[in-house]
């Protein structure tokens, strides 16, 4: 054991995520230090990231530092305090007090502003004329505040509480809102500051329940599918890395981003070669597309205003994911500083995903058929009403495929009798489901055949009239992206866009550099103005594909405290130095847009809506990786 190796880990590799004894040491080394005061509340606790150039090469055994980041809440003035301890010194190396900012929003803090608002006096008399006395069968969601200019949301820590009815308990709350209401609450003193009670909606009366305690109309006919794998299955998981068909990666943990993917290889004809150093969902955020002021300022950022990792699902509960199953638990620290275990928050499983590739001779009836598997790493969260699956898909013929699930419930808004609107779809009497957008951030830091990139706009041309005798002619057309601003894209469908990640050191068989496409699947803009707050606060949603070179300090797409923040942090702003990015190392971020306009089917529980996109092997490989697939033996027959 070297001196750095002793102390308070036992982690044997830089990226391993953090145990709940290293969380617990860091809380404890902090709360030991005398410039922690009991005014002061944990707002994340996360393994301190390690430098690439320690992760890349890192040989077993040798000592690397380890470090715990936090971020601190303290009430005594609302500042808020980023403090680093060393799990190898037990030490506090970083203690900054940053003035101005809000850290996201804590767990606690959702429960701590739905008992205030119920326990306030002017609360329950606007519920008393809605005709609501019984406030166990209030529910509040607390919304972050976004920033409007309204001097409370710059001079307070606060939450904006939107109210909902049960007509019974457990019954789904959102077949109740009660709109034209909301309550700003101070979270550092846990009061009410203010209610906005503009308008008396009725109450819608009719329910619409998911709960399997409330719905007992079950379609019949639906005869067992289980997925056997006698042999176990074909991946190995040692600590958080896992080895599976050529491919092998580490999965990481983060109270915001919830599961990261780090240091994924494939490896081929047996080296190893690097595609992808660190991949996430840094940042999205809701948009909501309807004018009344309710509505207009519910705009959550789910990453950076609540954490993904902070919300994530134990999928011991219900049936998450089907055949055999590893499942990595991870936990998260409440406003205390104690941890709360997350069982089994990320599960890894195989599936068949239908044909590879197939080739019938029709001449000598020689038929060759195989069937693709993908090894998939996946966790769902919870954000209020909604549910999000992030998916990570690894495909035997070298493709790799981020998919995100959307389900879970709309937030609703009221109606007046026989109204309708066209910023949303009536879903019943007096209630309807506002139109909105969900725009999702990944953060890609590439490494194609090493870390020195570029990245390469490829669009599909009519070819010009004097190389076109036919008129049928066309040929890809690709531009560098050299700079950051060059690298501002957006999709374009008809020149079948793809943007090209290639190696600046390896070239293929033809002599071209070894490459991955990233490939668009379903897409949009914003379709807010430019002089609009989210304008300001999510301008990474006004580009489909940004490209920054690497810097250590560059996660967050909407800056590191979007909470209550007036705009213009992150990607816009860091872009604006326009730095180069050609034979670089290169961060890719792609945007994906979901526009929701909901439809009656969304309700009560919306059917998974998927939105996703591809990153595939385009000459880095000299021939199809998929080849050396086994055929698979018989099928049934019915
Ligand atoms: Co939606």
């Amino acid at each position: 054991m070297t001196d750095l190796q002793a102390g308070l880990t036992s982690a044997t590799h830089p990226l391993e995520r953090l145990s709940e004894a290293e969380s617990a040491a860091g809380v404890a080394i902090v709360k030991a230090d005398s410039r922690f005061t009991a005014k002061m509340r944990f707002g994340s606790v996360n393994l301190h990231t390690p430098l690439k150039s320690s992760v890349i090469g890192y040989q077993a055994g040798t000592p690397f530092e380890r470090a715990v980041d936090m971020v601190l809440l303290d009430l005594a003035d609302g500042s808020t305090v980023e403090v680093t301890a060393s799990l190898n010194t037990s030490a506090v190396t970083q203690w900054d007090r940053i003035v101005g900012v809000q850290p996201s929003i804590i767990l606690d803090e959702f429960f701590e502003s739905e008992a205030a608002i119920r326990n306030d006096a002017g609360f329950q008399a606007a519920m008393a004329k809605r005709g609501i006395t019984d406030m166990d069968l209030i529910t509040v969601d607390p919304w972050s505040a976004g920033h409007y200019n309204d001097p409370l949301e710059i001079n307070n820590r606060i939450v904006r509480g939107l109210v909902w009815v049960h007509d019974k308990p457990g019954d789904n709350q959102y077949a109740r809102p009660i709109d034209g209401l909301s309550v700003i609450v101070d979270l550092a003193t846990q009061k009410v500051l203010r209610i906005d009670d503009e308008r008396v909606y009725p109450v819608p009366a009719e329910s619409s329940d998911w709960s399997r305690k409330f719905v007992d109309n079950v379609r019949s006919g639906v005869k067992p599918i289980e997925i056997v794998q006698p042999e176990g299955p074909s991946f190995t998981v040692t600590g958080d890395h896992i080895a599976w068909q050529k491919w092998d990666l580490r999965v990481g943990w983060t109270t915001r981003e919830g599961l990261v993917i780090n240091t994924v290889n494939y490896t081929d004809d047996g080296e190893v070669r690097p595609v992808l150093y660190r991949a996430s969902l840094a940042e999205m955020t809701v948009p909501y597309g309807d004018p009344s002021n309710t509505q207009a300022r519910k705009n959550a950022f789910d990453v950076g205003e609540y954490g993904l990792g902070m919300l994530a699902n134990s999928l011991k509960l219900g049936c998450d994911c089907l055949g055999e199953i590893y499942y990595m638990d991870a936990h998260i620290c409440d406003a205390a500083g104690e941890v709360i275990p997350l069982p089994q928050a990320i599960c890894i499983h195989e599936e068949d995903t239908g044909i590879s590739w197939k080739h019938t001779n029709f001449r000598t009836e020689d038929v060759e058929v195989r069937r693709l598997r993908r090894l998939v790493v996946s966790f769902i969260c919870t954000v209020g009403n909604y549910e999000y699956g992030i998916y990570w898909y690894f495909y035997q013929d070298g493709r790799i495929e981020n998919e995100i699930k959307l389900t879970g419930i709309l937030t609703t808004g009221g109606l007046f009798d026989g109204d309708k609107t066209k910023y949303g779809t009536v879903l019943g009497p007096n209630i309807y489901g506002p139109n909105h957008q969900h725009f999702f951030c990944t953060r890609l830091d590439m490494q194609v055949d090493g870390t020195s990139n570029s990245v390469v706009e490829v669009n599909t041309r009519q070819a010009p009239a004097d190389e076109n005798p036919w008129g049928n002619a066309f040929y890809a057309e690709q531009t560098v992206l050299k700079t950051e601003q060059e690298a501002q894209r957006r999709i374009d469908p008809m020149t079948g866009r793809f943007w090209k990640i290639q190696s600046s050191e390896r070239k293929n068989a033809t002599g071209a550099a070894t490459s991955y496409k990233l490939i668009a699947g379903e897409n949009i803009l914003p379709f807010a103005t430019e002089d609009s707050s989210i304008r300001a606060r999510a301008g990474y949603m006004w580009n489909h594909l940004w490209v920054t070179p690497y810097d250590p300090d560059e996660y967050w797409p909407a800056g590191k405290y979007p909470n209550q923040h007036a705009g213009g942090a992150g990607l816009p702003e860091w872009t604006k130095a326009n730095r180069p990015i050609e034979n670089t190392d290169v961060v890719l971020w792609y945007v994906m847009g979901h526009n929701h306009l909901p439809s009656l089917e969304d309700w009560p529980v919306m059917p998974v809506a998927n939105i996703s996109f591809t990153l595939k092997p385009s000459g880095f490989f000299d021939r199809s990786p998929a080849m050396d697939i086994p055929a698979s033996s018989g099928c049934k027959v019915v």
